[in-house]
């Protein structure tokens, strides 16, 4: 089968197609037909060497969001070939991965798909939404509270307005000027833009500041001065948490395969509670030019490659 992998460290042309042995299930395991497959941050974190250097591996697969249809099982499972699903593909550094035409992978790391959606959208829910979930389940939020989300027009940030405001949060948005109206249709009652100072804007709204902040662009500081004293700051990277202060609660999030929690998030999008949004799709022949799209950023939507 073919696979996008990475031989060694570098930018995007790093990334190649190449031919690579068709997985096959173990025990509790499946094996995908890839339908679809999202690029992610992550994956340019793979190639840039934040994972670090490729020493003693001849290739690294790339992706960890697909969708597809199950092709074979392996030993102890009950589910059958043909159902549609989406797969979590966690570990972020194996010899192939999500992108490629076929994927394995446990039990744990797969759900339905959403009923009727097409595959190239639901390969953009499960990394994004699970994480955004898991944020939020660190901020003890209740109706009427207030939440800030930083980055909030991005793919965590998007699906943590939805997921918030189905708790009846309300939302203190951040995006640029043209996300407005996105951010207010998913549930957002304030926007403030992200050419303003930070902490400044969101107290024009909530004058003592924010009960919370989920911090999907990883702004670190800036986001944390904008919750009140005593709230809590929820980030998604390790690498930038800020030091606490006036007594705020720091808290990073990292997603793990979670089937009960991704299986609850495809219902939702299939009852349009979230809003899975592509960008681009590619063919996976293509994977090269897709991650030189990754790597320039400023997409609303995933980038898709399609195998
Ligand atoms: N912990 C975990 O398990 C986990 C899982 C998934 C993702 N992540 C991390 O979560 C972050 C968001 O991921 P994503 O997939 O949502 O990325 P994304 O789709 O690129 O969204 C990031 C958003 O942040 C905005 N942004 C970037 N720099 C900004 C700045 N200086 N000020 C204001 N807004 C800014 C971007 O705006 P523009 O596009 O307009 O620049 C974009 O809307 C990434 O750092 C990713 O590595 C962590």
């Amino acid at each position: 089968m073919r696979a996008a992998v990475v031989r060694k460290i570098g930018g995007p042309e790093a990334v190649e197609v190449v031919e690579v042995p068709l997985p096959e299930p173990g025990p509790f395991e499946v094996r995908v037909k890839v339908a679809a497959a999202a690029l992610n941050p992550a994956d340019a974190a793979v190639w840039g060497g934040f994972f670090g250097p490729m020493e003693g591996v001849e290739y690294t697969g790339l992706g960890l969001d697909a969708a597809g249809v199950i092709d074979a099982v392996g030993p102890g499972v009950l589910l059958k070939t043909g159902t549609p699903v989406i797969v979590f593909d966690a570990p972020v550094v194996r010899p192939t991965k999500a992108q490629a035409e076929y994927l394995v992978t446990d039990l744990n790391s797969l759900a339905p798909a959403p009923e009727g959606m097409d595959l190239t959208l639901a390969a953009t829910i499960p990394l994004n939404a699970m994480t955004a979930s898991l944020a939020l389940d660190h901020l003890p939020l209740r109706p009427r509270d207030t939440l800030l989300v930083t980055g909030a027009a991005g793919a965590v940030g998007g699906y943590a307005v939805e997921l918030a405001r189905t708790r009846g949060v309300r939302i203190v948005a951040q995006g640029r000027p043209e996300d407005e109206e996105f951010l207010r249709d998913r549930g957002a009652t304030w926007f403030v833009s992200r050419d303003e100072e930070l902490s400044a804007a969101v107290r024009r709204f909530v004058p003592g500041g924010v009960d919370g902040v989920l911090d999907a662009a990883a702004l670190g500081a800036p986001a944390l001065a904008a919750v009140r004293d005593g709230g809590i700051f929820v980030s998604v990277r390790l690498d930038v948490l800020p030091d606490p202060e006036r007594g705020v609660v720091v808290r990073h999030t990292f997603a793990g395969p979670e089937p009960t929690r991704l299986a609850y998030l495809s219902a939702l999008a299939e009852v349009g509670v979230l809003t899975p949004r592509v960008a681009r799709t590619y063919p996976l022949s293509q994977a090269t030019e897709a991650h030189t799209q990754l790597a320039r950023g400023g997409l609303r939507g995933r980038i898709v490659l399609v195998p």
